[in-house]
């Protein structure tokens, strides 16, 4: 398994450019499932998760073509398996949003229940139930969601999600593109994603209003066409790299992103003192205030809240700032893992349910320490960007099913940072706790 090898100390100058939003390019690829013509896809970040999910799309008989890295051609005329096994859904919940196209296209679908993940149980009940309520039969056998449509098809309806959900709300508006009627989703997931999946969804014929607000409506329609979409920037491995040319006192051009998308993340950060400035619409500045970071309470809500892939992030920034900052995790119920590997590093932080109470500025010291999820990792990379001595970061393929090469784009801009692919690691020079220890 891959490691990253880094060495702080080293600011982060220079100009990094985005990748797409791998949380936009997922359910705009499981879209194609809903016509049997081809959809052309966009600035797609190369990240595992993707490669997943093009396996997936091939497996039920899809055909990708990629006529360049970043392009992706999909064509789902020829389906004949509507299922997605459970090797390839445990391995990326996101599977689960083939549920809504196959049902809405074939009428039938059997998706593996995804199960928990590292940062809690994940159950997607508000997907079939919100599913149920456009007319389909949905059971569960052998750890399988099966899923059946009557004779006359799914029908529109009035839907009310209990809780916000990010991937429920895109299972139930791909699906109701292709019901009888009109449906109103009440109490919508309002991310950047969902608009952007939207407009892929119009550009095939559908008719969709509303993304991106609390409320959407959706007309059915007969059949999808073919479409051509660029997927919108990654707001948080935008938001990720602002923490890195805030955290190592570098300062950072942050191109090919789009600022309005992370507008809580901005002025949170702007409030602990990282100066931001949005030069264009697509181009931010960053660097740290001379006065250096202060701490600052944290609630992650869903957006436009301060969201919770970058909690992890915010956390390492506040080990380095002056005073007490408590961080409340709302969204998940067990995303606090990076929290441990960072206290190895030095850090001083208290975990009580879901409160993290973070006290600095402390030094850390470089350590070897674990990846358990997605943005933990990145929170790990953040703080052996600026750890004495040298950090080894285990199970990268954590961090490369989101982010696109974060290791070259940040060699890039200066870090002391190398992917170790060779499966035994020489031990780590003597100048981390091992030295303390000895
Ligand atoms: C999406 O996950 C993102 N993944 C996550 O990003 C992100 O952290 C999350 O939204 C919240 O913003 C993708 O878009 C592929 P939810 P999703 O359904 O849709 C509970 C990353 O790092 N819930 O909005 O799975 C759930 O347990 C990943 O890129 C139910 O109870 O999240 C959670 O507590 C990690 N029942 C809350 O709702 C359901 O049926 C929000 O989950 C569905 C969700």
């Amino acid at each position: 398994m891959d490691k990253f090898r880094i060495r702080g100390g080293n600011p982060i100058k220079g100009r990094v450019s985005i990748s797409g939003a791998k949380n936009s390019a997922l359910p705009c690829m499981a879209a194609a499932i809903l016509t049997s013509e081809t959809i052309t896809l966009h600035n797609m970040p190369y990240v595992r998760d993707i490669i997943t999910m093009r396996r997936l799309l091939e497996d039920i008989g899809a055909t990708v073509l990629t006529p360049e890295l970043r392009t992706h051609k999909i064509s789902a005329a020829q389906v004949e398996l509507m299922a997605a096994p459970y090797e390839l859904v445990k391995t990326m919940r996101a599977s689960v949003l083939a549920l809504g196209p196959l049902l809405a296209r074939f009428g039938k679908a059997r998706v593996s229940l995804p199960g928990g993940c590292a940062i809690g149980a994940r159950p997607i009940d508000l997907h079939l139930a919100s599913l149920a309520k456009l007319g389909a039969e949905v059971f569960l056998e052998a750890g399988d969601v099966v899923a059946r449509v009557p004779r006359d098809g799914l029908i529109g309806a009035e839907i009310h999600f209990d809780k916000v959900s990010v991937t429920g709300t895109e299972n139930l508006m791909m699906a109701a593109t292709l019901a009888r009627g009109k449906t109103t989703i009440h109490n919508a997931a309002r991310e950047p994603e969902i608009a952007d999946l939207a407009e892929l969804l119009n550009k095939m014929g559908a008719r969709v209003r509303g993304a991106g607000t609390a409320t959407i409506q959706v007309e059915g329609v007969a059949a999808l066409g073919s479409a051509e979409h660029s997927i919108i920037p990654d707001r948080i491995e935008t938001g990720t790299f602002i923490a890195a040319g805030a955290i190592t006192n570098g300062e950072l051009e942050i191109k090919d992103c789009r600022p309005e998308h992370l507008s809580a993340v901005i002025s949170k950060l702007r409030e602990v003192g990282v100066e931001i400035e949005e030069v264009n619409q697509s181009t931010l500045y960053v660097r740290c205030s001379e006065r250096g970071l202060k701490a600052s309470d944290l609630g992650t809500e869903p957006y436009p809240g301060f969201p919770t892939d970058m909690q992890a992030q915010f956390m390492t920034l506040m080990t380095q700032a002056q005073g007490r900052s408590i961080i409340t995790e709302t969204i998940f119920e067990n995303r606090f893992m990076h929290a441990s590997e960072l206290q190895r590093m030095g850090a001083r932080i208290q975990i009580s349910r879901d409160q993290a109470i973070v006290d600095g500025p402390d030094k850390l010291i470089g350590a070897r320490v674990q990846a358990s999820d997605l943005r933990a990792s990145a929170s790990l990379v953040l703080a052996g960007l600026i750890a004495k001595g040298e950090t080894q970061i285990d199970r990268v393929y954590h961090i490369d099913r989101g982010y696109e090469k974060i290791e070259a784009k940040l060699k890039e801009v200066g870090a002391d940072i190398d992917r170790v692919r060779e499966s035994v690691t020489a031990p780590l020079a003597p100048v981390g706790l091992d030295a303390v220890v000895a």
